[in-house]
């Protein structure tokens, strides 16, 4: 196990020369960008989430389409934190309540932590629903989950991924909006190509090009087998580790990270050191999330291609 101390991205180096044929196929093709590698990625996350789905150059297109579209950005929304569980380190469903309650807010972003589902997500998801609260789902970590075989972006208005270089399956930088309103997809698309081809939507450049795309289209192949592992993995720190995430029955991680509340001498970092309050100098009462950010570690868990 010693390998997996050492970084390594999502990718299987078994795919390198699958991987070289595309490129070449994208270069003869002289279509790099807005070609059929894109849309081949998109309908294979579509597959893979149950829900249309809209490539971004990185995460934060896709949650700037989502939040443009769906709660009009230029309207001036203030922002207010949650505190989180200690548990699954996601949104607290009784803070939420009484943050709802307070504030009567337009949206809710609920960020997957770490590679399981929020434990509450069916009763924030219920919460947002009774309240007319805009549910955006940040799944930039949460790759492969399931919860009673749902996946992250399905509770949602809208889902947004990440394909950065760090996650469980990379394409270097990338993103992927998935929603069930027809409409938002159609918006997205304008929205990451200047609002081309009527401009009625402000958009910018937020495109992924083919070589990305081909990067995606292999990922989404690969990604059950390095779920897989990491489960493999992740069962063999279970027998080491008392003091750490505990899933609950029905939850399957993808494992983006293995977290534990001990210090353990081989961590790779947190996932977050400074909580967004601090960040921000807003006073807020927020006991969980100041605790998650100074007791939590990470057990290396990256994914090694296997040799024959
Ligand atoms: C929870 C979370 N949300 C959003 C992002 C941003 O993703 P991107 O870098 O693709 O914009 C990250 C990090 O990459 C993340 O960890």
């Amino acid at each position: 196990m010693a390998t997996l101390a050492r970084f390594a991205i999502g990718f299987d180096k078994r795919d390198v020369p699958r991987l070289h044929r595309y490129w070449d196929e994208i270069l003869a093709s002289e279509r790099w960008t807005e070609g059929p590698f894109t849309e081949r990625f998109e309908e294979a996350w579509s597959r893979h989430c149950g829900l249309p789905a809209v490539a971004f150059a990185s995460w934060a297109g896709g949650a700037l389409a989502a939040l443009a579209y769906l709660v009009t950005l230029q309207a001036g929304a203030r922002v207010e934190l949650v505190d989180c569980n200690r548990t699954d380190l996601c949104v607290s469903f009784t803070d939420l309540q009484r943050a709802a309650d307070q504030h009567r807010p337009a949206a809710l972003w609920l960020v997957h932590i770490g590679g399981h589902l929020a434990f509450e997500v069916e009763q924030i998801a219920a919460l947002c629903r009774d309240r007319g609260i805009v549910l955006l789902e940040d799944c930039a970590h949460a790759h492969g989950a399931l919860w009673h075989g749902k996946r992250a972006g399905q509770w949602g208005d809208a889902g947004i991924y990440s394909f950065y270089a760090t996650k469980t399956v990379s394409t270097g930088e990338g993103g992927m909006l998935v929603t069930p309103h027809a409409d938002l997809t159609a918006y997205a698309r304008k929205f990451r190509n200047y609002g081309k081809p009527d401009y009625a939507v402000h958009g910018l450049n937020y495109r992924m090009s083919e070589f990305t795309a081909a990067l995606g289209v292999l990922a989404t192949e690969r990604l059950p087998e390095i779920v897989e592992y990491k489960q493999r993995v992740a069962a063999q720190l279970d027998a080491q580790y008392a003091n750490r995430v505990r899933l609950p029955e029905g939850m399957i991680s993808g494992y983006y990270k293995y977290i534990v509340f001990d210090k353990i001498p081989n961590s790779t970092g947190k996932v977050y050191d400074t909580p967004c309050h601090t960040i921000l100098g807003q006073k807020a009462d927020l006991p969980n999330t100041d605790w998650v950010a100074g007791h939590h570690w990470c057990v290396p868990i990256y994914y090694q291609t296997p040799t024959d």
